[in-house]
């Protein structure tokens, strides 16, 4: 744990116009309306335009967070942006919004590849460099354009994804037990393939063939996927609790990566919390992948539903399979 205090000195989120409705996708491929509600609890979610890409809807968010937080660009030694949709495979997506910010070169500047636990696992690392005094204000982003890698006459995929973006600054706090109190990260690298994309690495280069059997996008084995986000987020929320001597009725707010309301709905009943106690926007934007959590934390914040003194429970879960858990204390 970082040897200071680092607290989240502002937030911000940012989803482009274009709403893609259920009743839109249901035109697209064989659907309705009602079965992507029923088993997802999506009603829409957010596309972003042909000549926007991710560092676009990074930047709109992180300028959001630096306004929240009253710093400016100039005072960011750290970027780091949490995504598996990149602008390139190469450079960084980060050094893209560098630029684009004016956060200036003596900043170091990353992505960070950790799929839908992108944000904690960001958060987590902008924290303990910190802590460790090493760096004084931290940009930390989640940001995707996943309708650039979604298969949209694949029925199983497309109605989950969406596009956005979340930021937060984070600093270091000036009282002791206030910010980042702890996190909970880990992986099940044995199972890499059941949510994937299998084209466009070094393991399968981009080719004709790969490319009409659409190997550059997203495959998912949704319902082994479901039962392993299930069981992995209400342990990584379990661990973390225990860890910290806290029962779960002591947390304000959990909020859980926004996959899909039967995960959350499953989660709150396995905590035994009651589900106004998860903040869900999932109906809105459907899976924003790593923009998840920092879009739903930025939301939550500005409704109020976050006070000082308050617990809140990030938990996550992702292609990896990654995930992770953090407990703030505002
Ligand atoms: N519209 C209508 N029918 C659909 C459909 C769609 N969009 N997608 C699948 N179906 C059909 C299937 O073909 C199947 O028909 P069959 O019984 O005749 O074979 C039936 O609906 C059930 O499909 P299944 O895939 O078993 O549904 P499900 O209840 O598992 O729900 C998901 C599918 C994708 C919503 C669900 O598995 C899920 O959310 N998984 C987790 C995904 C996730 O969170 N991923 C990201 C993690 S970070």
């Amino acid at each position: 744990m970082p040897t200071r205090s680092t607290v989240i000195l502002g937030t911000g989120s940012y989803a482009p116009e274009r709403v893609l409705t259920n009743e839109d996708l249901s035109r697209m491929v064989d659907t309705s309306d009602e079965w992507i509600r029923a088993r997802s609890g999506i009603r829409e979610r957010r596309i972003a335009a042909a000549g926007e890409a991710t560092s676009d809807l990074a930047v709109q968010a992180a300028r959001r967070a630096l306004e929240d937080a009253g710093v400016g660009a100039a005072d960011i030694d750290l970027l780091i942006v949490a995504t598996v949709t990149p602008d390139y495979p190469m450079p960084s997506t980060a050094c893209v919004v560098q630029h684009k910010l004016g956060v200036p070169s003596a900043a170091a500047c990353f992505d960070m590849n950790a799929a839908c636990s992108g944000f904690i696992y960001a958060l987590d690392t902008a924290c303990a460099l910190i802590g460790s005094g090493r760096y004084r204000k931290a940009l930390v982003i989640g940001a995707e354009k996943l309708s650039s890698v979604v298969d949209w006459q694949d029925r199983g995929t497309c109605l989950l994804f969406g596009d956005g973006a979340g930021a937060a600054v984070v600093g270091p706090g000036d009282k002791p037990g206030t910010g980042l109190i702890g996190t909970r990260l880990g992986a099940l690298g044995e199972d890499t393939d059941l949510l994937c994309i299998p084209g466009g690495g070094s393991r399968s280069p981009t080719t004709a063939e790969s490319f009409g059997r659409g190997d550059h996008f997203i495959k998912m084995k949704g319902k082994e996927v479901f039962k392993l986000a299930v069981r992995v987020m209400e342990e990584a929320a379990r661990d973390i609790l225990e860890q910290h001597g806290l029962a779960a009725t002591q947390i304000g707010l959990v909020i859980p990566h926004q996959a899909n309301l039967r995960i959350i709905d499953a989660i709150a009943q396995y905590l035994e919390l009651p589900v106004e106690r998860f903040f869900v926007n999932v109906d809105r934007y459907g899976n924003t992948s790593a923009a998840s959590i920092p879009i739903a934390l930025d939301e939550a914040r500005r409704a109020g539903r976050i006070k000082p003194g308050d617990l809140t429970l990030l938990v996550a879960f992702g292609a990896g399979l990654t995930y992770g858990s953090a407990l703030i204390r505002w």
